[in-house]
């Protein structure tokens, strides 16, 4: 099933291309994370990081976080995949920066999708990269810290 059309009209005299996109079955707060995507990027020395792929259609998310005194102070992801894993990602950066890291792992994929205001049940799956990539990102630190704490 297509969720997105983008229609690239050619460049005419004096005007710039355009590029318009139908929303489909979106929310506006989806379309507004997948448009405008909070903390997208990598981050050097990361505390806890994890990839995780979606083996339904072979997308990738990826988690960076920077935890101080069991707090995550700072959280950047990468993903590689559709409007809704991409918006997904967003929405779970935004809810967990801040957070202890227990509060972040009562974060649920149900959660995030309700707070984008919704998502169709076909890309309910896309939603869950976010979640395990959390969870994954957040064990790799625990990981780092009890090989830290190791005589
Ligand atoms: Fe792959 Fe949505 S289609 S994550």
């Amino acid at each position: 099933m297509l969720y997105f059309t983008y229609t690239i009209r050619p460049a005419i005299a004096g005007e710039q291309q355009e590029v318009m996109m139908a929303q489909g079955p979106y929310s506006d707060t989806v379309m507004d994370h997948f448009e405008h995507p909070r903390n997208m990027g990598e981050m050097d020395g990361a505390d806890g990081m994890a990839q995780v792929g979606n083996p339904a259609c072979g997308d990738v998310t990826r988690i960076f976080l920077k935890i101080e005194n069991d707090r995550i102070v700072d959280v950047k992801f990468k993903t590689f995949g559709c409007a809704a894993a991409i918006a997904s990602s967003s929405m779970t950066t935004e809810l967990i920066k801040g957070k202890t890291i227990d509060e972040a792992l009562k974060l649920t994929n149900e959660i995030v999708a309700r707070e984008l205001g919704g998502l169709p049940e076909a890309k309910m799956h896309c939603s869950v990269m976010a979640e395990e990539a959390l969870r994954a990102a957040i064990e790799d630190y625990r990981k780092k810290q009890g090989e830290q704490g190791d005589p």
